[in-house]
């Protein structure tokens, strides 16, 4: 997937509920970049590289971190949990990719410490017994976001100052600890987060940057590449609020987030090819049943996270134009083709009737409105052929050239490519 010249800056972004694949697109991509850079989110992501000789687990560090000779950045924007941080290090050591010279993390960025992990837990466990969870990663991401805009976040820089660093887990402390025991879980010690966090800083503090960084490698002519997480529908404010994460995964969060200007920004959405869900949340187009499990047994559809089953539907039409809508991408790549052409016959949302009236795109993506929709459905049959690793158009059978190309028909950007595999080499070209 080579890089053209008006694509200096690419984003690549998620345009449903995630899990649709970024990892190995934006690791296809990373190899024209200078630069790759994660601009949102935390180890609630989890992007899973299947390499030849290789099976690689991403969760903060960006997917082009696998090329030597590149800059990686984790910007201000993310949420970093440390403890997982160093050990993803680690075991990316264990292949022989070293990040000491080439990994960058702003000093402004938020950590994730012992009390929002806590936090986070406590806050599921609650609302649990009242059967509204949000099913969170458990992560501590929410909180994190909340003491951040709280002013009260522990932030990446905090650690090259030990005095800094304590007074401020200890303010931490007498604000949450309150919080926990409220909703009955036990209270942190600050003494033991300060004395874990003081043994990580010596490593972590070789990362950091301050919030100009990138502004400068723009300056020098840096092509940069920018690594969404998560999805537009888990967005805090064009998603499914609450059923969302925590930060947005819009490409206009990469301005803030950067330090950086927004403008020539090149913006590829990418979604699965039937869409997926995981935690709670409204799902106009799941297929229930035992034709769900099937899919979901073949697209192996179990959180790279947390293990947990994903719910699958079929395409929904309306909600990739709503995605698209909002977050302005410039073109598309659908994932996992090859998984859904192994259902013998799917079925196409291609529009939503909402009081009675017909709608081509939803209006909105909260559960008020994504809950009173009722999907209108075309079927659609496959023939019986396996397409994994079909890379040329004119190698696909007949009803999959005519699948992408209702699809198509549907949306006023184009679908660039499709794949048909996890490698990187089992993408299709589509011709426009
Ligand atoms: P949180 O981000 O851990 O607070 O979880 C909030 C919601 O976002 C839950 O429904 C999670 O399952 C979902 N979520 C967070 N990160 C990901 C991801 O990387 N892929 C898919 N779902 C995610």
């Amino acid at each position: 997937m080579g890089v053209m010249m008006e694509q200096k800056y690419l984003a690549i972004i998620g345009l449903i509920w995630g899990d649709e694949g970024k990892g190995i697109i934006v690791y296809s991509y990373a190899e024209s970049y200078d630069v790759i850079v994660r601009f949102q989110g935390g180890p609630n992501a989890g992007h899973t590289l299947h390499l030849s000789s290789l099976k690689q687990v991403f969760h903060s560090i960006p997917c082009g971190a696998l090329y030597p000779s590149k800059i990686i950045v984790i910007a201000g924007g993310c949420v970093i949990d440390i403890d997982k941080l160093l050990a993803e290090i680690e075991s990316l050591e264990k292949i022989s990719v070293y990040l000491k010279d080439s990994l960058k993390i702003y000093g402004n960025t938020t950590i994730i410490t012992d009390f929002e992990i806590t936090m986070d837990v406590a806050m599921e466990n609650f609302l649990s017994k009242k059967g509204k969870s949000i099913g969170t990663t458990r992560s501590g991401i929410g909180d994190a976001y909340a003491n951040r805009a709280y002013r009260t976040a522990i932030i990446a820089e905090d650690l090259l100052d030990m005095k800094v660093l304590k007074e401020k887990i200890y303010a931490l402390a007498d604000i949450t600890n309150p919080q926990l025991l409220a909703l009955g879980a036990d209270a942190l010690d600050p003494e033991l987060v300060f004395q874990k966090m003081q043994s990580q800083a010596e490593k972590f503090c070789n990362y950091i940057v301050t919030n100009t960084y990138l502004a400068k490698l723009q300056k020098e002519g840096k092509n940069i590449l920018f690594e969404g997480a998560q999805a537009i529908l888990l967005d805090t404010l064009n998603g499914s609020y609450p059923y969302v994460t925590s930060s947005s995964p819009h490409p206009g969060t990469i301005g803030p987030s950067c330090g950086i200007s927004t403008k020539n920004i090149h913006t590829i959405g990418v979604a699965k090819i039937y869409p997926s869900r995981v935690g709670e949340g409204p799902f106009p187009t799941q297929i229930g049943g035992s034709e769900e499990e099937l899919l979901r047994k073949y697209g192996h559809e179990y959180g790279a996270t947390t293990g947990r089953a994903r719910k699958c539907g079929y395409i929904d039409i309306p909600l990739l134009k709503y995605s698209i809508l909002v977050s302005g991408v410039d073109e598309i790549i659908l994932t996992c083709f090859d998984t859904l052409y192994k259902m013998n016959k799917t079925k196409i949302c291609v529009a939503y009737e909402i009081d009675g009236k017909r709608v081509d795109i939803a209006p909105g993506a909260t559960p008020r409105i994504l809950s009173n929709v009722k999907p209108v459905y075309e079927d659609f049959s496959f023939s019986k052929m396996d397409i994994s690793g079909i890379n040329s158009w004119n190698d696909l059978p007949e009803p999959a050239k005519e699948f992408i190309k209702k699809v198509q028909s549907y949306l006023d950007i184009p679908i660039s490519k499709v794949k048909t595999g996890p490698d990187v080499k089992d993408v299709i070209d589509i011709p426009q």
